[in-house]
């Protein structure tokens, strides 16, 4: 992809101390393609009073977008956001004020969005890191990375760092008027929503420096929103886990058997068909309707809905009658080796063994996500 016009969206909040330097830095190192978008929160130090002068300097490349009062970082960017998609901007990047995202990465991350939709500025891949953070924020941070990967089985290292970078396709997927984060949440719903949707992920290393100047915003309170909001995150952006994954799978091999038994009903008792043909029959009308159920409900990713296809229905025909071998083989096992009051016993046990392979083959292999993060 070629690209035309980049927008630097600077969220800021009494940032008095560092706005000043940090602008003129950043013109230094961007090409005449990038322009800066501060999106300032009537921030009491006067921090948007100096953008605006600052402004003059660069005409129709320095933009500022005021706000009345401090609505936080997620409304800020959300603000950047649609202020450039609406003048056509094809790349954004969010960076912060304070120097702690080193401009130096801008040029590498400008590379690596050609072939990508989103690049993330990541400290949590090998190279990257961060310097001045005393241990009790680190650990925070850390944790914090760890906690929300795990209950959102995400495979991007840095979910909560605020250095990335998106292709106005990416915004698009997202649909910003569905976020539900206000604080530092945002990142990570951002995210995992771009993972949902199927982007392509980059990571890039980054050293992240903590400032010198002024103020943090990150509080107790922000932080505790976090670790809540991330459940519903999860909930909202729908990727179910391997347990809801399972009961979906259940209820459809349920429903499959009911289409099975209702049709060799009508065909063999009814019509007087031979029972072998129809029973062939059966199985793969019970097989095409189980695929169909499981690829639009049992697998689904609200996000990411990938057409019906004739490859992964035959591959989902096999993973069937590899559960079905099974489960004659562990039924015959059991009546040989056991000695079972009724055979219907080891049927059931057959059932269940060779269900919990062919969920295992549709997980893992026939509704396998594609991978879209590199890092
Ligand atoms: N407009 C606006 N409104 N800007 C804000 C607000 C707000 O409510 N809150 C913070 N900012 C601005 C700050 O002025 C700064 O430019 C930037 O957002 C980041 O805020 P910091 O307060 O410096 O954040 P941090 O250093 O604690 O956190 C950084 O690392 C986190 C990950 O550990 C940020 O990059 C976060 O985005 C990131 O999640
Ligand atoms: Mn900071």
């Amino acid at each position: 992809m070629k690209i035309k016009s980049v927008l630097i969206i600077v969220p800021t909040y009494n940032e008095i101390e560092n706005i000043t330097f940090f602008i003129p830095k950043l013109f230094n190192i961007i090409p005449d393609y990038v322009n800066i978008l501060v999106v300032d929160d009537n921030s009491p130090d006067g921090t948007g009073k100096i953008v605006e002068e600052l402004s003059l300097n660069y005409p129709n490349r320095l933009f500022l977008n005021k706000r009345v009062s401090k609505q936080g970082l997620a409304s800020a960017y959300i603000d950047g956001f649609k202020w450039g998609l609406s003048r056509n901007y094809d790349i954004f990047l969010e960076m912060d004020a304070d120097f702690s995202h080193n401009p130096k990465y801008i040029p590498v991350m400008l590379e690596k969005i050609k072939d990508h939709d989103v690049v993330i500025g990541s400290r949590n891949i090998k190279g990257g890191g961060v310097e001045g953070w005393p241990m009790l924020r680190n650990m925070v941070s850390k944790g914090g990375s760890l906690y929300s990967r795990f209950v959102l089985s995400c495979p991007i290292k840095d979910l909560t760092g605020g250095f990335n970078m998106w292709t106005k396709n990416a915004l698009e997927k997202i649909v910003l008027d569905g976020i539900i984060s206000k604080g530092y949440s945002f990142q990570i719903e951002m995210k995992f929503k771009a993972y949902n949707a199927g982007c392509s992920i980059f990571e890039i290393p980054i050293i992240f420096i903590d400032r010198k100047h002024g103020n943090s915003k990150m509080s107790k309170k922000i932080f505790l929103e976090a670790l809540i909001n991330i459940w519903k995150i999860k909930k909202n952006t729908g990727a179910d886990n391997a347990i809801d994954q399972f009961i979906k799978f259940s209820i459809t091999g349920g429903l499959g058997t009911i289409t099975n038994l209702l049709i060799f009903f009508l065909c063999a008792d009814l019509a007087g068909l031979h029972e072998i043909p129809v029973s062939i029959g059966c199985f793969l009308i019970a097989v095409t309707q189980n695929y169909i159920i499981n690829h639009k409900w049992s697998f689904r990713n609200k996000q990411n809905v990938e057409p019906l296809s004739i490859k992964k229905w035959l591959l989902f025909t096999c993973g069937s009658l590899i559960g079905l071998a099974i489960n004659i083989a562990v039924m015959r096992f059991m009546i040989l080796n056991f000695d079972l009051p009724w055979k219907f016993i080891a049927q059931a046990c057959g059932i269940a063994t060779g269900m919990i392979v062919n969920f295992i083959v549709s997980k893992f292999f026939t509704f396998r996500r594609k991978k879209n993060v590199v890092n």
